[in-house]
């Protein structure tokens, strides 16, 4: 199996960017907060409980997310592997998800991470906030915090796959094209 972290900061790029991936590497795309709008959208009891963080930009709990990504990962058993988008978000979301990956007899290749800086990553989000209907999208205030969450909470997980030899960056700034070929371009080097 290619099983496959796609991480970054909020407006990195990594749902864009999977959905290229997918593509050509016939690999399951799964973005936690794809399902967590879902789920909102269908205001399930979890959706209820999950949109008032996420309309302020906070991460919901552990459990939440680890319970959706087991679900999934069972529901694709024949999967040829995994583009996690956004999950793992918390050292304990990433030990969860080795074990969980452990559990099947596979683990994560690697990690890559599309490094793009603050200002990029607020036009971008103030850009689509105004055709998304994301709340989280809607306000300065709002990116601010989401990109607090992820520097405080998110950013040490570099630290989790360095010390596995699986950290990679790659510049997350140009056009869309340039960056999927430096994504493909590591992924290519793994066999
Ligand atoms: P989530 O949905 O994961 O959002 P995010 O990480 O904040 O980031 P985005 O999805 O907005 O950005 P992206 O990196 O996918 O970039 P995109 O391709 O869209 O999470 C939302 C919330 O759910 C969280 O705040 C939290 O509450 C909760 N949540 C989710 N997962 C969780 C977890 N594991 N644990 C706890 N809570 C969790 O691109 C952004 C924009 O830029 C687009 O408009 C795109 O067209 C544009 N763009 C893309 N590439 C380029 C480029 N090269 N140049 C110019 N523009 C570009
Ligand atoms: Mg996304």
């Amino acid at each position: 199996m290619l099983n496959i972290v796609l991480f970054g900061p909020p407006g990195a790029g990594k749902g864009t960017q999977s959905d290229l991936i997918i593509k050509n590497y016939s690999l399951v795309h799964l973005s936690t907060g794809d399902i967590l709008r879902s789920e909102v959208k269908a205001q399930t009891a979890l959706g209820m409980e999950a949109k008032k963080l996420m309309d302020a930009g906070d991460l919901v709990p552990d459990a939440i997310v680890i319970g959706m990504i087991s679900a999934k990962l069972d529901a694709n058993k024949d999967a040829k592997g995994f583009i996690f988008d956004g999950f793992p978000r918390t050292a304990a979301q990433a030990s969860a998800l080795d074990t969980l990956l452990a559990e099947k007899n596979t683990s994560i290749a690697m990690m890559l991470a599309l490094e793009v800086d603050d200002d990029e990553l607020t036009k971008r989000l103030l850009l689509r906030g105004k055709e998304s209907g994301r709340a989280d999208d809607a306000n300065e205030s709002i990116i601010k915090n989401r990109i607090n969450e992820y520097n405080n909470k998110t950013a040490p997980l570099k630290d989790y796959y360095t010390h596995q030899g699986k950290f990679h960056s790659i510049k997350g700034v140009g056009t869309i094209e340039e960056i999927f070929a430096s994504l493909c371009e590591k992924i290519n080097t793994y066999s």
